[in-house]
């Protein structure tokens, strides 16, 4: 059997609130093959940033960090890393794009020289070279007149042609992983189907492995073949892409994935749920949907494990991977 390309393990990362730590992230498993996309779901402030961030290395120090799991790229682990073995990695063999492409774009250096930096660094090409490869990747993106405007600055571009930018610096290494946080939420709908598009084609023909995270479920109908579903730091149910919309089985994803009928509809943003994420200095003590969740019932004040719902299909609710409860269900 083929190693996925990243093997995420029991992951856990604190953040020290006054004195005590409390994890944002608490023994969160996947894998991603080669040409996958798992998307990652949940409401705000569930812990879908911080994974993403601690693949990359990323967790802010010192206030946050990682207690325990393993991230294995490739089969490095890189929890073994330290900051110059992650800054190797980062822009080369794994890649982040973000919401806000300014974070990430250098106002003062135009886009063809950014883009070119990164392969002077990582694959050791002279100027002429990375410049050459550089306006590859950007024609790649399909950035208009790429070449008349290499030399041309962020604050010049518009914020869909900017996304396009971060999207040819990521990829510019050719990373085997893409991790992408909410890449298209500040953009209007037309730009946000194209970048899509985008992603999805360089997905393919680059073989990457992509963890996309949104709060769109139009998004995750278009870009997924599998989804995570994350609450209060944990993944809670995770299926492909197609079960999750026509057989959610955790309480929490059908909440979530209420309003949304049918998966070709879904141009909705996950429904609101009355309650809140817990906070992480005050989690249930057993399910930690369960104060918000409407089948509460016995057994659910124990904490809860991910058991299979199905073939491929794992929920972390004895309600729903109780297969009495399930042939009740379909009675
Ligand atoms: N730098 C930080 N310092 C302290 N706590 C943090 C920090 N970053 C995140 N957290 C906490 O960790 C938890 C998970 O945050 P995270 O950013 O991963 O949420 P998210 O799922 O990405 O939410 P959103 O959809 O709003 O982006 C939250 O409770 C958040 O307050
Ligand atoms: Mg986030």
């Amino acid at each position: 059997m083929r190693e996925p390309v990243l093997r995420v393990e029991d992951l856990r990362a604190e953040f020290r609130i006054r004195a005590e730590w409390y994890p944002a992230v608490d023994g969160v498993s996947f894998t991603l093959d080669r040409n996958e996309t798992l998307a990652l779901v949940g409401e705000s402030g569930c812990g879908k940033s911080v994974t993403a961030l601690s693949i990359m290395g990323l967790v802010p120090h010192p206030h946050g960090r990682l207690t325990a799991g393993r991230i294995l790229l490739d089969g490095t682990n890189l929890r073994t890393l330290d900051e110059a073995g992650f800054e190797a990695l980062r822009g080369d063999r794994m890649a982040m794009i973000f919401q806000e492409p300014m974070t990430s774009l250098n106002p003062v250096m135009s886009i063809g020289a950014q883009v070119a930096e990164s392969l002077r660094i990582h694959r050791g090409l002279s100027r002429a070279d990375a410049d050459a490869k550089a306006l590859a990747v950007l024609e790649e993106v399909k950035i208009p007149s790429a070449r008349q405007r290499f030399h041309d600055y962020p604050h010049q571009f518009s914020g869909g042609m900017r996304q396009r930018v971060m999207i040819a610096m990521a990829l510019a290494c050719e990373p085997t992983l893409l991790l992408a946080d909410e890449p298209t939420t500040a953009l209007d709908v037309t730009i946000q189907a194209q970048v899509l598009g985008l992603l999805a084609d360089l997905k393919a023909r680059h073989g990457m492995a992509m963890l996309f995270i949104t709060h769109n479920l139009g998004v995750v109908a278009q870009i997924a073949d599998r989804v995570a579903v994350m609450y209060a730091g944990q993944i809670v149910e995770e299926a492909p892409v197609r079960e999750i919309f026509t057989q959610p089985a955790h309480p929490y994803t059908r909440a979530l994935f209420s309003a949304i009928p049918r998966m070709d509809r879904a141009e909705q943003t996950l429904a609101a749920i009355p309650g809140r994420v817990p906070p992480l200095n005050d989690m249930p003590k057993g399910c930690r949907f369960a104060p918000r969740c409407p089948l509460r019932r016995a057994g659910c004040e124990t904490p809860q494990v991910l058991a299979a719902a199905g073939p491929h299909h794992l929920a972390r609710c004895h309600i729903a991977t109780n297969t009495l409860a399930k042939e009740l269900a379909r009675a």
